[in-house]
């Protein structure tokens, strides 16, 4: 039998209706389209209005997604792994309840916090899971309610995040497709420059932190981008370096969807035409750990079967790093 590799087989998408445009947020907050389009790229996000839905509400949308166009049965699922800063509770699981509600009744469950790159990281854990045999489909999801940790009045963060989720199915290869390397990094440093100050067990919450308000996210954007445009672009270039790719025969980069300017330092490293480079941050945001799997499903009728496909991400943490893998379908 040839060598297993994990493959994505299927994917699929979610995103609430409620639109967040530019011009409404001009009304919110001190800023103004041209501002937002020419720094990031984004011309508006999607907003999961309804109070009483969480980060599960989305994951099981687009988790439902993929069942649906793949006609799997929920029930041959082995693990699902929830990539999300926004879990429904801090404690349980999040992963565990989508798993249940989507009839993943055999499988078990957990979620994976690694910011922006959760989901890549999330693709690494699958990927190695399939390889070993162990498990033979593994259903990875990045959903993110932002708007529930975003501060409305913080023009610094609330005109770059979205809500959003997407998922992929990883199961056994035997033609050599699917995942083939990975460069995963972390440093600790970022700690300072992106976080939620309050409510885990350094600070847990109290009047005083919601009157601060320290339950949301608060960045140092300038440091974030700096330490963003650097590194994805130097695993990007690393791993294309040791697996003997060049511009010509990477077919697509999917790189997290933080900011257009820090995905063109990526691709501009790699000299990839920008054809080739996946974008829908413009109608999006940052869904945070959904930005994979929805340009993924957004353009999945372009992946063609053998495609080489190189994901980045740069995240909160730091977390940061790539994947190369052959696309496994045509759809
Ligand atoms: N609208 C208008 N002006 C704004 C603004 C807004 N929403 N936010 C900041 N500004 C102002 C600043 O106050 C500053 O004004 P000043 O020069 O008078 O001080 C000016 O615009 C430039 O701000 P700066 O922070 O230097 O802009 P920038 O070019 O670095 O862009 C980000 C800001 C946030 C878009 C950019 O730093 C970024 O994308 N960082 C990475 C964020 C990220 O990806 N986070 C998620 C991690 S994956």
């Amino acid at each position: 039998m040839n060598k297993i590799t994990a493959a994505i087989t299927a994917v699929g998408a979610y995103v609430p209706d409620d639109i967040l445009t530019n011009k409404m947020l001009e009304k919110m907050v001190d800023t103004n389209e041209e501002w937002i389009v020419s720094r990031t790229g984004i011309k508006e996000r999607r907003i999961l209005k309804d109070p009483s839905k969480g980060t599960s509400y989305l994951a099981i949308m687009a988790a439902q997604n993929l069942i649906d166009k793949k006609n799997i049965d929920p029930k041959e699922i082995d693990l699902v792994i929830l990539a999300t800063v926004s879990p429904d509770m801090p404690v349980a699981a999040t992963a565990v309840h989508v798993a249940t509600e989507i009839g993943a009744t055999n499988a078990f469950a957990y979620d994976l916090q690694a910011a922006c790159s959760g989901f890549l990281y999330g693709m690494s854990t699958a990927s190695a899971y399939i390889e070993s045999g162990r498990y033979k489909k593994v259903l990875v999801i990045g959903a993110d309610k932002m708007s529930s940790i975003i501060d409305y009045t913080d023009r610094t963060t609330c005109i770059i995040f979205g809500d959003g989720a997407g998922a992929a199915l990883f199961e056994p290869n035997y033609e050599g497709l699917g995942f083939q390397d990975e460069i995963l990094r972390s440093d600790g440093i970022g700690r300072k420059s992106l976080r939620i100050e309050a409510g885990g067990s350094l600070l847990p919450p109290t009047e005083d932190t919601v009157a601060k308000k320290l339950h949301y996210v608060t960045q140092d954007g300038k440091t974030v981008f700096k330490y963003a445009v650097s590194n994805m672009a130097d695993v990007s270039e690393q791993i294309m370096k040791r697996n003997n790719l060049t511009n010509k025969n990477v077919n697509w980069l999917v790189a997290h969807q933080a900011n257009q300017r820090i995905v063109s330092a990526t691709s501009n490293r790699m000299k990839l035409e920008d054809e080739k480079v996946l974008m829908n941050i413009e109608r999006y945001g940052n869904t945070t750990s959904a930005t994979l799997p929805l340009l993924l499903n957004d353009f999945e009728s372009k992946l063609k079967k053998g495609d080489n496909i190189i994901f980045a991400t740069f995240g909160g943490g730091f977390t940061w790093g790539s994947i190369y893998l052959k696309w496994a379908y045509n759809s």
